[in-house]
This record gives structure tokens, sequence and C-alpha cells, in this order.
């Protein structure tokens, strides 16, 4: 299926590992041109070394996203460049091991942390892109949240920051000012997802054994999914072939979650 988004410009923040490579790679393969931020400079050079190939434009930006002025620095270095922006995916987040299993032990400074790194950077986010999408008359909003970010479960300042971004996505949805802009908004909700030097694999080398167990026992297909798997949803909803889907806050899990 053609994604009808060749020349389209897309950000994706936290694009230079993980998910958001995954993403940044899709999007490249489609013709779109590619900016990603993140902290690391090294990673973001061997990201945009492999986007480069699929010989479309790139941008990449080292920058803490937590930061409150770094989501406007980011989209004025875009501007300068570009000039437009059609595609924001707001994957950067985390924080679900962040803190003490104990709810009593954590400061605010933990709820507090994690609310800014997932949900405040994509308002932050958010609010810039859509005064650029609402003159183009067309834009594409996905948020990358997780399984908890759609019902109960795991630590609760995680859960109720990826529920703010669903909650977030839906509301824009809604917005008619918005939408017959044809700008939608959307969520993608992973399940545990296989990351290189992050928090499952970190897992997997301390016992290996009782991580195989806990993929056979617990995960519904007996395995955690891929970025590849995650960025393949979030590519279809940035595509025009997705213009009828809006305010949908779709798992990509597996079948892990319980909700409908
Ligand atoms: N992996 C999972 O199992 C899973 C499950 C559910 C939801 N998710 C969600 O999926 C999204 C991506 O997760 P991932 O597992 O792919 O993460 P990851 O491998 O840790 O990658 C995160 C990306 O964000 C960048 N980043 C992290 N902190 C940053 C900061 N303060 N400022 C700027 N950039 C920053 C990283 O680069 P630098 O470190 O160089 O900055 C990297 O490019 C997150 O929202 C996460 O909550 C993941």
């Amino acid at each position: 299926m053609e994604f009808g988004i060749r020349g389209k410009y897309a950000l994706v923040t936290g694009g230079s590992r993980g998910i958001g490579r995954s993403v940044a790679l899709l999007l490249a393969g489609e013709g779109c041109h590619v900016a990603i931020c993140a902290r690391g400079q090294s990673d973001i050079d061997r990201t945009l070394a492999e986007i480069k190939k699929l010989n479309v434009e790139v941008i990449g930006i080292a920058t803490d996203l937590t930061k409150p002025d770094s989501p406007r620095d980011v989209l004025e270095k875009i501007g300068n460049s570009w000039g437009a922006l059609h595609i924001l995916v707001n994957n950067v987040g985390g924080g679900g091991r962040w803190g003490q299993p104990t709810v009593e032990d954590n400061s605010d400074e933990v709820w507090l942390e994690v609310y800014n790194k997932n949900t405040m950077t994509a308002v932050r986010f958010t609010r810039e892109v859509l005064p650029w999408m609402r003159n183009q008359k067309w834009g594409r909003i996905v948020t990358v949240t997780s399984i908890y970010g759609k019902e109960g479960g795991g630590r609760p300042w995680f859960n109720m920051a990826k529920a703010a971004q669903t909650s977030l996505m839906k509301c824009l949805a809604l917005d008619r000012d918005i939408t017959r802009c044809n700008i939608t908004c959307n969520s993608v909700a992973p399940g545990p997802i296989m990351i290189p030097g992050t928090g499952w694999e970190n897992e997997q080398k301390n016992d290996p054994v009782a991580f195989e167990r806990m993929m056979k026992d617990q995960l519904t297909l007996g395995r955690l999914g891929t970025p590849d798997e995650v960025a393949n949803v979030v590519g279809f909803l940035c595509s025009e072939r997705a213009s009828l889907v809006n305010g949908a806050a779709i798992a990509v899990d597996g079948g892990e979650s319980r909700s409908f």
C-alpha cells in the first residue's frame, strides 16, 4: 500500500533509537523528509546516516526535551530549514520503571518528572505544530503511549502520564476547528517491546531463564514485540490512507492488554 505522504515533512521526537528510530526509517521509506531529536549526538548521527540512504532530507537536533523551551527551539530550527511540518510523532517518553515500588516512598518529584517527560513534552510539541498544520490544511499527530495509557496497571505515575497523553489526542480529535483542517490526532499503545539497551534487555541479561519463563507464561504471543511492529501502525496513522482514523488509541501489544 502506498501511504500517499511522499514529500511531506515529519518530526519524530526521540527518533534516534528504539521505536522512534523505526518510525523515522519507515516514514523516510515512504518518501517523507524526516527530522529527529534526542539527547545523544552519536545515536542521532547513526540514524541520520541510515535515513539519508533513502534519498530524503534529514535534520538531527541534539537536545534534552524535558526542558520546557526545548520543543520550541527544535521547531524553530525545522522552521528555518523547511518552513513546514506535516507529521508529528510524539514518541519521546518513558519512566515506567522510575521511582520506588511502594507508592508512599515516592516524592512529588517522580510523579512530576514522568508527567513532564511524557505528557508535557507531547503537549508542548503539539501546541507548537498545530498553527502550521492549520495553515497547511493537513496534519497528522501520533503519540506513542502504552497499554497502561488505556487501562490500569504499571506504576501509577507512568499510568497517569500515559493516560493523559491518550486523553490529549482524543480531546484534540474532537475539536472541529482542528479536524476540519484535515488534521488527525491518534495514539498508539505498545505492550512490552524489546529495545536494545533498555529495561527489558537488562532484565533478560540479569536472569535469562526467568525472562524466558516470563515470556512463555505471561505474554500472549510468548515473546516481546519489536520496534518495527509498532512503527508499522504509527506509519499507517501518519498516512493519507488513515484519513478516517481520528481519536483512536490503538494497542500494538500482541493481545496483551485487557481493554477492548
Ligand atoms: N519499549 C517498550 O517496551 C515500550 C512499551 C510501551 C510504551 N513505550 C513508549 O514508547 C516510546 C519510545 O520508547 P522506546 O522504548 O523506544 O525508548 P528508547 O529506546 O529508550 O528510546 C527513546 C528515544 O528517546 C530519546 N530520549 C530519551 N530521553 C530523552 C530526553 N530527555 N530528551 C530527548 N530525547 C530523549 C532517546 O535518545 P537519547 O537517550 O539519546 O536522548 C531515544 O532516541 C516511549 O514513549 C515509551 O514510553 C515503550
